[in-house]
């Protein structure tokens, strides 16, 4: 792909100015671009970095130098350095160059209190040019708008751009934090393969043809849960790691198909240790990268109250509007859609009866994703429920609703009536889009919170049979073994999440440790013994050789530096990230191969 402005003028002029490069020969950098200051007055240095900008002014030639920690202005002044100065004249965007010159003061009304270097700048003695650069597809700005796919593209342009050198050392800040953390409380942090059996985590995995062995694949692991285990089984106590994941699914702002997780995992604990540690972690985390006070314990709803009060199992509690169930008041009413729906639920939002039609529209759309045929919608006037539906609502109904919801004059409520999921979903959803829309949620504000007491099987219709909620090696709560495969649907697990404003941040589990309750999870999961055996047998091994009781918590590293960055999408703060296609437009992957290897690993394409 070719994506540059340069005219044949612009490339030759650039060919010149290529006879003219120098290489560094003892020329070493005292300070960065960032570190001057009103200190170092007439101090003597040397610089190295990008041409961010050029302007000729009075005579004097303005250049702004960029490196990773900075901005600082440098001078070419004829009257001091007339060669310097007269060969400053080639210099444009994103030039290299090396520079030797002394600080002084900037003159009056020159200064730029938002700079870190406002105060001064550097007069050039001598300068080197160490490369030159094509026009850059895009002005290396943080206030510049580009396209993703651009940015994607020259993405090391974009990682020149400060905000994204400030992501990638929070980022960097940040591992530093967890690994000190996670040391100092004896852990260890040890490596497990990339190439692997598939682990069953919910999606899809990456496959990997084995050339020795054809016919025959690895999968790159969608976390390393079950290495994890065996390390527990291996005695290891405590294991770390920041591990690379790769799912298969689709894409969405805090999803790649590659994704980076601080993987943990006790031996020894229960519940309450790995939640303790886990909080230690993040609290820590925020107070070494950002200087916050994040106040510990975190608050725990089960997984009925979340779903019960939010709709969602990742609840964001920085704004109130509760779900509230009204089915009873409803039921066998004279609205037929809720009169025989399983389950009907309200949002009341308080003064919303300003919202127009056409955001009502936009509403019902939203919920049509999460699978509502439509929302119903009460508006309370001072003298009428305005309304499509308050016809067909009886007296004895409207108390109902009025005094249940605490209905009052301005409000406006939304109803979605049908099954359980889709209810929770599309109210759960739409709440957190009202809350933003009416400016609900304080931005400023760090809530955390641990949602426990996970169902351990959902029912999926589509393959007409029971999944893992977490995955299928989380202890169940229950001491009933029986449960398991009597009633899967009322199972609860010993698995638990971390939620940060909304977003799930970390999830994990106590595991079986014992192999006979792992085998009766694999058949409740609709696994025959022998298929268990097959793909686990390596897993239920293991267990029957003195595995010690165990659990433990991943954290998504990714979506972690994104909110502590304040980041809107996870592929800002990956160095290269893939797009939403899951490509990567800076490499073209994924590419075809020559015919050679795929003859090599036995594969026949279809045409
Ligand atoms: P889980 O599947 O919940 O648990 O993943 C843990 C955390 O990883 C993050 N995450 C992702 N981040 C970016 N892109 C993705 N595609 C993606 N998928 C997940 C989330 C999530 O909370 N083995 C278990 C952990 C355990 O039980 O210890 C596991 O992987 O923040």
């Amino acid at each position: 792909m070719e994506n540059t402005q340069d005219t044949q003028r612009e490339k030759d002029i650039q060919l010149e100015h290529q006879k003219l490069v120098e290489a560094l020969e003892g020329w070493e950098r005292t300070h960065s671009c960032g570190a001057l200051d009103a200190k170092d007055m007439q101090a003597e240095v040397c610089l190295m970095g990008w041409v961010q900008f050029r302007r000729d002014h009075g005579g004097l030639i303005f250049v702004d130098l960029r490196d990773r920690e900075g901005l600082t202005q440098v001078v070419f002044i004829p009257e001091v350095a007339p060669e310097a100065h007269e060969k400053a004249h080639i210099l444009r965007s994103e030039y290299v160059i090396a520079l030797k010159g002394y600080v002084r003061s900037r003159p009056e009304g020159m200064r730029n209190p938002n700079l870190l270097t406002g105060e001064i700048e550097v007069v050039v003695r001598s300068w080197k040019l160490l490369n030159t650069a094509r026009t850059p597809a895009f002005i290396i700005d943080d206030r510049v708008e580009i396209s993703e796919n651009l940015k994607l593209e020259y993405r090391y342009l974009d990682l020149r751009r400060p905000r994204m050198s400030s992501n990638l050392r929070a980022r960097h800040e940040m591992t530093k934090s967890i690994r000190r953390t996670l040391d100092e409380n004896g852990f260890i942090e040890i490596e497990t393969p990339m190439l692997t059996r598939s682990t069953p985590e919910g999606a899809r995995d990456f496959l990997v043809p084995s050339r020795l062995n054809q016919g025959e694949f690895y999968a790159l692991p969608q976390s390393p849960q079950l290495f994890k285990q065996l390390l527990m089984v291996g005695g290891m106590e405590k294991y770390f790691q920041i591990a690379r994941c790769f799912r298969d699914e689709d894409l969405r702002a805090d999803r790649q198909p590659e994704f980076t997780q601080i993987d943990i995992e006790m031996s020894f604990v229960d519940e309450e240790q790995v939640m303790a540690l886990a909080e230690q972690l993040v609290a820590r985390l925020f107070k070494d990268v950002r200087g916050l006070e994040v106040k510990l314990p975190f608050p725990r709803l089960s997984w009925d109250e979340a779903m019960r009060d939010y709709g969602v199992d990742k609840p964001d509690t920085r704004f109130a509007l509760p779900l509230k169930e009204v089915t009873s008041i409803v039921h066998g009413g004279g609205f037929r859609l809720f009169a025989e729906a399983p389950l009907v639920k309200a949002l009341r939002v308080p003064g919303g009866g300003t919202l127009s039609r056409k955001d009502i529209d936009d509403y019902t759309e939203l919920v049509k994703i999460y699978g509502a045929q439509g929302l119903a919608w009460i508006k309370i006037r001072p003298d009428e429920w305005q309304s499509p539906i308050a016809k067909f609502l009886s007296d004895e109904e409207r108390a109902g609703l009025k005094t249940a919801l605490g209905l009052e004059t301005g409000d406006l409520v939304f109803f979605q009536a049908g099954e359980a999921d889709m209810v929770n979903a599309a109210l759960g959803n739409l709440r957190l889009r009202v809350g933003e829309d009416l400016g609900l949620v304080d931005h400023s504000v760090l809530n955390f919170l641990w949602v426990t007491s996970f169902p351990m099987f959902e029912y999926d219709k589509d393959s007409k049979r029971y999944v893992a909620c977490h995955h299928p090696f989380t202890q169940p709560a229950s001491d009933d073994p029986g449960l398991l495969t009597a009633d899967p649907a009322r199972a609860r697990a010993r698995a638990y999440d971390m939620v940060l404003n909304g977003n799930e941040i970390g999830g994990g589990s106590i595991r079986n440790h014992n192999a006979d309750i792992q085998r009766r999870t694999f058949a409740a999961l609709g696994f025959s013994p022998e298929e268990a055996e097959a793909q686990f047998g390596f897993l239920l091994r293991a267990l029957e050789f003195g595995a010690p009781p165990h659990g433990g918590i991943a954290f998504g590293l990714d979506r972690l530096v994104m909110l502590l960055t304040g980041s809107s999408s996870i592929r800002e703060v990956i160095a290269f990230p893939k797009t939403q296609k899951a490509t990567c437009l800076l490499t073209n992957a994924p590419a075809r191969v020559s015919a050679g290897q795929l003859r090599e690993l036995g594969i026949k394409l279809k045409e």
